[in-house]
């Protein structure tokens, strides 16, 4: 506290100032809602809110373009908080200006549920969710905490990254020198570079140990395979007992520019096709469905299938 007691005493000998002081301490607040609370005019409170702030029981802070009004540092004060708290309470009126603040509390609360009320079934025209599909991904991307994650065809390295965050290990393959470069730029630049190794390999024979990662991931990249069965053959190995290969691909369709646009090999897959081969390398599908795409002509399908959690014992013949 950088202020002197004299300060600080002289602020509080006013009612009207311990009632705001009292007020701000249960809440933040701009000069409107202290006016409507203490029913004082706006100049009575400006003119109280000066010794406040000067003596620091009282700070300001601005959101936007209004400022909101709340406990100062010496407020905050330990030796000062325990005996504020206390005798403002037993304050004259305290009760009313209690109230009062609850009652303004809720009417910021009813506006907010009103303008969601209005707006449920529309939202989503105003903004993304999250704020953005980036910042819902990594937010998502705690799950992965602790686990061992491969990017399988990890390309720029955007799935990466968000899960180099949280996984204790990423092993981004790609059979391109440049994207592995790329995505050791974009991991520097985070300070993510520890959390990734860099695998340079094929798809369909990965460099990877037997059960050595507890999440696959097939993002945009299997229909850039030569084999795609033995891409997810591949996948299903370096999968742990229960652990689950994801893949994001695009839904069979028809439209042949893609091949000379982004290279494909194959126009997306069928539901069938991709469950077929999953559970020919020994993955139970767990979700199979249909999500927009950046490209209303081309949409993307979603599916994720498991490792059995105990191998599947062998018949005897
Ligand atoms: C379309 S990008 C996908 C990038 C990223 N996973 C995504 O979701 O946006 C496909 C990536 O797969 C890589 N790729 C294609 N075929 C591959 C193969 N047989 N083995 C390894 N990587 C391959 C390409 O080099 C490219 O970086």
């Amino acid at each position: 506290m950088n202020v002197d007691l004299l300060t600080i005493l002289k602020a509080l000998a006013d009612e009207t100032r311990l009632r705001a002081l009292r007020a701000v301490s249960m809440s933040e607040m701009s000069v409107a809602e202290l006016v409507w609370i203490l029913g004082v005019p706006q100049s009575t409170v400006s003119r109280h809110l000066k010794p406040l702030r000067d003596a620091q029981l009282v700070e300001a802070r601005r959101n936007g373009t209004s400022v909101l009004y709340r406990r100062g540092p010496a407020y905050q004060d330990a030796s000062l908080s325990g005996l504020l708290d206390r005798r403002l309470s037993e304050l004259p009126g305290a009760t009313q200006d209690r109230a009062s603040v609850h009652r303004m509390l809720e009417a910021r609360k009813a506006e907010s549920r009103a303008f969601f009320e209005r707006m449920a079934g529309s939202y989503e025209s105003l903004t993304e969710p999250g704020g953005g599909w980036a910042a819902l991904a990594q937010a998502m991307a705690v799950g992965l905490s602790g686990m061992d994650v491969a990017d399988l065809g990890a390309g720029e390295g955007a799935l990466s990254v968000i899960a180099a965050r949280f996984a204790r290990r990423v092993y981004a393959v790609d059979q391109s020198p440049a994207m592995l470069g790329e995505i050791s730029r974009r991991a520097g630049l985070l300070s993510l570079d520890t959390n990734i190794s860099l695998v340079s390999g094929d798809l369909e024979a990965l460099p990877l140990p037997d059960a050595s990662v507890d999440v696959a991931f097939l993002s945009q990249a299997l229909h850039h395979a030569a084999t795609p069965s033995l891409a997810i053959m591949e996948a299903a190995r370096i999968l742990r007992p229960g652990g689950r290969l994801v893949i994001l691909d695009l839904a069979s369709h028809e439209h042949e520019w893609v091949r000379e646009q982004f290279a494909d090999h194959w126009l997306g897959f069928t539901d069938e096709q991709l469950s077929a081969w999953c559970e020919a390398a020994g993955l139970v599908v767990r979700c199979c469905e249909r999500v927009p795409g950046s490209s209303k002509e081309l949409p993307v399908t979603f599916f994720f299938a498991e490792k059995h959690s105990t191998p599947k014992r062998k018949n005897k013949s």
